[in-house]
């Protein structure tokens, strides 16, 4: 309760009366993952706000994925828990610089991870998740030359696995950069028959002793499917939540960073929502995404070839 609100019980009413859904990351709370009607990857995400008919999108994830939703359904309200819900990879590509880098070279196209501002998807070509990564550049001739940001980790992964070589811009997840090779190795001694599912967001240290690599959704389909009774889990440690509802008898431990626990993988951008800013959210409608018009339109030209591509 929030000043002797019922939290859960106002932000169902509020759902209601706004005609409102409720979008959530796998990296949410648990109590914010509970709540929502739907809970995905970016992809999935952005595809259920470009086909939801609700009047109102809450989105509570990161606001570029909040952004996606509005250049996807302009007409619909959408909402942010917290404004400064941000990340690190967008963070690493300012627009300006990106523009510079595009025009240092201008024969090859920009492909471009999610995971960016909607200043710097309107620079781009294609946009790409981690789930529809693959499946995109396979459909994107060899010969062509291709810019690749703002994830070097993921360019880096898609260029050893499809045989390509894309210009990758330097940026990371500060997430996933501080998962520990030492403390993952030690841990594997400890469950020697446990696989390691990481996602392409970690450094190539972690991603050599995956078993499976992959998107948050294929990491859960993973947990889902696994034979053997312990998975070690290198991706944000909240999707646990979803892995123990699916497969209750088996057991999920998150990579350790540094301090050998996984409390440093929690994502600080994804944390800053929570259900008492969500329920201001929809009583006020508000911290609200607004993108200018033409902006908008660019974005939606490198995120609709993404849809496409994709499907
Ligand atoms: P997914 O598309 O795999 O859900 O990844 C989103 C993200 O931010 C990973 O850090
Ligand atoms: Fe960004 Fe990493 Fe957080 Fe995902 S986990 S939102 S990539 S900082």
């Amino acid at each position: 309760t929030l000043g002797g609100v019922d939290l859960l019980a106002e932000i169902d009413r509020l759902r209601k009366e706004r005609n409102a859904v409720i979008l959530a990351h796998y990296y949410q709370k648990p109590e914010i993952q509970d709540l929502a009607d739907f809970v995905g990857d970016s992809f999935d995400l952005s595809r259920k706000a470009a086909d939801t008919d609700a009047d109102v999108i809450a989105f509570c994830g990161v606001r570029f994925m909040a952004e996606t939703a509005k250049v996807l359904s302009p007409q619909k309200t959408v909402i942010l828990p917290d404004m400064d819900a941000g990340c690190s990879l967008e963070d690493s590509c300012p627009p300006d610089q990106f523009a510079a880098f595009r025009a240092q070279h201008p024969d090859h196209i920009a492909l471009t991870y999610i995971n960016c501002s909607v200043e710097v998807k309107a620079l781009s070509d294609v946009i790409v998740t981690s789930s529809s990564a693959e499946k995109i550049l396979s459909q994107i001739p060899k010969e062509q030359k291709i810019i690749f940001g703002p994830d070097k980790h993921l360019g880096g992964y898609i260029n050893r696995k499809l045989g390509r070589d894309m210009l990758l811009w330097p940026g990371v997840c500060i997430v996933h950069e501080a998962f520990s090779e030492t403390e993952l190795l030690k841990l594997k001694a400890l469950h020697p028959d446990a696989p390691v599912a990481a996602h392409p967001e970690c450094p190539p240290h972690v991603i050599d002793h995956a078993d499976y690599v992959g998107s948050t959704s294929g990491i859960l389909a993973f947990a889902e499917s696994f034979t053997g009774d312990t998975l070690i889990v290198a991706t944000e440690p909240h999707i646990i939540h979803q892995m123990e509802k699916a497969v209750p008898h088996k057991r999920f431990i998150g990579a350790p960073g540094a301090d050998g626990n996984c409390n440093c993988n929690i994502c600080p951008y994804m944390a800053l929502n929570t259900v008492e800013k969500l329920y201001v959210a929809l009583r006020d409608l508000t911290p609200r995404i607004e993108i200018p018009e033409d902006m908008r339109l660019k974005a939606k030209v490198s995120l609709d070839r993404m849809l496409d591509m994709a499907s």
